[in-house]
């Protein structure tokens, strides 16, 4: 695996996840460990774009059960009808949250996050396995380009489940 992560010197997100999507196969390529690879893509999310909060929550127990993250400590369940979590779970699609003030039941592991985007992850199977949820410190921060840019590691994870 590389041991550094290229990471373009600019705000174009787009160019960022076009740039680090590559480099993140990459770096998983040839490790079996889901965990690994799970806590090596929220290392490298955190890195190229600086998010408050990234991490995977894993379909367990009829929950959603806390899995590799970076940023501070979280909440270890989230129940399926709760949060911004629950939603995309139940749903089975991508939700943009640009205040999580104004979102109902949103779940505040962290009173400094201020907008959430979480995209469902399916198994081969169609079921929702898992979520990535990125949480930000500032308001209205996700827009579709980070739905599309995720959506590319989505892509990169479903290969691996
Ligand atoms: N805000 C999420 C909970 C997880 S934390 O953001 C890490 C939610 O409402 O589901």
């Amino acid at each position: 695996m590389a041991e550094n992560l290229f990471i373009p010197q600019t705000s174009d997100r787009k160019k960022i996840y076009d740039e680090i999507a590559p480099q993140i196969a990459a770096l998983i390529e040839g490790e079996t460990d889901l965990v690994a690879n799970l806590a090596n893509i929220t290392a490298a999310l955190k890195e190229a774009f600086g998010f408050f909060w990234v991490g995977f929550y894993v379909v367990k127990e009829n929950q959603l059960v806390l899995s590799a993250f970076q940023g501070s400590i979280a909440c270890a369940r989230i129940d399926f009808d709760k949060g911004v979590c629950g939603h995309c779970y139940t749903t089975r699609q991508t939700v943009i949250v640009r205040n999580v003030e104004e979102f109902p039941g949103h779940i505040a592991c962290s009173s400094a996050s201020k907008s959430e985007i979480v995209l469902p992850i399916f198994n081969k199977n169609g079921e929702v396995a898992m979520v990535l949820d990125v949480d930000s410190d500032t308001l209205n921060d996700f827009s579709e380009t980070d739905a599309d840019g995720l959506q590319i590691i989505v892509k990169i994870v479903e290969r691996l489940i």
